[in-house]
C-alpha cells in the first residue's frame, strides 16, 4: 500500500467531474486500500479520488472514533435525503480550514462494492455529512461552494500562503 499526493485548493484538478468507474479489477482494489491508508494516515474521515486526481467514481469514509468501520462506496448515488444538519466540516485538500455547512441529517445510498456487488446503505450524523461531501468532490463541487464569495475568496488567499510557504 502506499500514501497517495492529495490535492489542496485551489488546484483546478479538484473541480474535475468524475466518469463512472466500470471495471472492477485488481488496479481498482489496490487504489480503494491506497485511498483507505491515505485517510487514515491524514488522518481523514473520508477521501474522494478527485482528491488523489484519479477521476473515477469512488470514496472512502470512516466516521468511526477507532478507525474501524471502513466504507468504501464505488459509483455512489444519493437516492433519498431526510432532515437537516448542520455541521463544521473539514477537508483533507484545505488543511486548517473548517466552514459550517447545512446538509441532509441522514440519506440513503445507492453504490457498488469493490467487486462491483450493488448495495444500499442509509446513513446518518457524521458518516451521512461524510458522505454528501465526498459525493460533491466526485461531481467537481467543494465545501466552500456553500459559503459566500467574499469568504471562499480569503480562504483561497490563504491557502496559497500556505502552499508557497511550503514548497
Ligand atoms: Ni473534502
Amino acid at each position: 500500500m502506499s500514501i497517495l499526493n492529495i490535492l489542496y485548493f485551489p488546484d483546478p484538478r479538484l473541480r474535475t467531474k468524475a466518469k463512472p468507474v466500470e471495471i472492477f479489477d485488481d488496479a481498482l482494489r489496490t487504489l480503494i486500500d491506497d485511498m483507505l491508508e491515505t485517510m487514515y494516515a491524514a488522518p481523514g474521515v473520508g477521501l474522494a479520488a478527485t482528491q488523489v486526481d484519479v477521476h473515477k467514481r469512488l470514496l472512502v469514509a470512516d466516521a468511526s472514533e477507532d478507525q474501524d468501520a471502513a466504507h468504501v462506496f464505488i459509483n455512489p448515488r444519493i437516492v433519498a435525503r431526510d432532515g437537516v444538519c448542520v455541521h463544521d466540516e473539514g477537508c483533507l485538500s484545505f488543511p486548517g480550514i473548517y466552514e459550517e455547512v447545512e446538509r441532509a441529517g441522514q440519506v440513503t445510498v445507492e453504490a457498488q462494492d469493490g467487486k462491483g456487488k450493488p448495495f444500499t446503505l442509509e446513513v446518518s450524523g457524521l458518516l451521512a455529512v461524510c458522505v454528501q461531501h465526498e459525493i460533491d468532490h466526485l461531481d467537481g463541487k467543494l465545501f466552500v461552494d456553500y459559503i459566500s464569495e467574499l469568504k471562499r475568496g480569503r480562504i483561497r488567499k490563504k491557502m496559497l500562503k500556505q502552499q508557497r510557504q511550503v514548497s
